[in-house]
């Protein structure tokens, strides 16, 4: 048995908790959280120990994995001494809240031969995953544009980071997926308007290398959840429901069938909509059972640690972009940063 545990048990840690415990072969050992009422609930829902922070954890409990689902501002300091103790490690995202920490995470994880991965759960929603595959056989031919809409009530809750960071990262990881090419350039225009010191709102355009232009409608303004992406190409656009894991295919009747032909591509017109099926499951076990499997067996994790830092690099300079008003080229600004972004590396 793989025994794991989870170090934060609030709104999405208590999950992995309950994820670990359906996961055939894993034991979910302990937790670990400052929170004494949410400690309680868990050591008497699944009868486990509990720990009031990660130092003790490590100090009592033989780990094989842990889930890092403390507020990002903690992630570097809490992923690192799990990766130092020779834990595998599943940290949430965003990787961590600055660049150069998850650089250092990355670096920990490769000198131990460490699984680390990062909690970009829509990589595991079905939904994204049928999307990608019609992507990859050319049913959409040329990919014109990814538009994003993730829009939330206000979580007054999340103080330590703003929404770029909290929720950008999402459609950042899956533009970067879906779009199979990495952004050249990229403008922000973003607002605070309810929290006390980050932005609550993103309106950004990426460049993509391959020409696809990325829409980003991010925001805590709007009093209703909404989680949807429109990908339009040659033969019509795709639309993405995240929450409902459902797509539809809005087909361009005027797009050449003979695909030798797409070349003479020369207009749009409203053809049959069609509902594609879905065969739902829970992302957070999809991704958990992902990432046991990777540390298990050694072999790379679906989201790796350079996934991570990318979608963080991107969230960065999306925030600077809308603090100074400019277009930002990412790979001069990162050089002139000093951040090493490649991925895999
Ligand atoms: N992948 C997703 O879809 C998703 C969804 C929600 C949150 N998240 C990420 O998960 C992280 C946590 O978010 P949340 O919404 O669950 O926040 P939360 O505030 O509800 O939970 C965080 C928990 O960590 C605990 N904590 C703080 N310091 C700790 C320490 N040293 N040791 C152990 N526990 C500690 C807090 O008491 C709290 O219970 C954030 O980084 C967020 O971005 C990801």
């Amino acid at each position: 048995m793989i025994r794991a545990a989870v170090i934060g048990v609030g709104a999405i840690g208590r999950h992995h908790a309950r994820v670990y415990t359906e996961l055939e072969n894993v034991e979910l050992a302990a937790i670990a959280d400052p929170d004494e009422s949410r400690r309680a609930a868990l050591a008497n829902r699944y009868k486990i120990a509990t720990y009031p922070d990660h130092q003790s954890l490590f100090e009592h409990e033989r780990l094989d994995v842990v889930s890092v689902a403390v507020p990002t501002v903690l992630h570097h300091a809490v992923a690192m001494m799990a990766l130092e103790r020779g834990i595998h490690v599943l940290v949430e995202k965003p990787i961590a809240s600055a660049v150069p920490e998850a650089r250092q995470l990355i670096d920990a994880a490769a000198a131990r031969g460490l699984t680390l991965t990062v909690g970009h759960v829509e990589r595991f929603n079905p939904a994204v995953i049928e999307l990608k595959r019609r992507i990859n056989t050319g049913e959409l031919g040329r990919i014109f544009q990814y538009q994003a809409h993730r829009l939330s009530p206000f979580p007054s809750y999340i103080r330590d980071v703003g929404v770029v960071l909290d929720l950008a990262t999402h459609e950042l990881d899956l533009m970067r997926y879906v779009v199979g090419s990495e952004v050249e350039h990229l403008h922000a225009e973003t607002g605070r308007h309810v929290h006390h010191r980050h932005e609550d709102m993103l309106s950004g355009i990426l460049r993509f290398g391959n020409g696809v232009v990325g829409v980003l409608d991010i925001n805590w303004l709007t009093p209703t959840k909404v989680r949807e992406a429109r990908i339009t190409g040659e033969r019509g656009m795709f639309l993405l429901d995240y929450l409902k894991q459902e797509i539809y295919f809005y087909q361009n009747s005027q797009a050449p069938h003979d695909w030798d032909a797409m070349a003479l591509f020369t207009g749009v017109g409203e053809g049959n909509m069609t509902k594609i099926f879905v065969n739902k499951v829970e992302p957070l076990q999809a991704q958990l059972r992902a990432f046991v499997d990777a540390a298990e067996r050694h072999t790379p994790p679906i989201v790796s640690g350079g996934d991570g830092l990318r979608a963080l690099a991107l969230a960065e300079l999306l925030i600077a972009s809308g603090a100074e008003g400019r277009v930002i080229n990412v790979a001069e600004e990162a050089a002139r940063r000093g951040w090493p972004i490649a991925v895999g590396t």
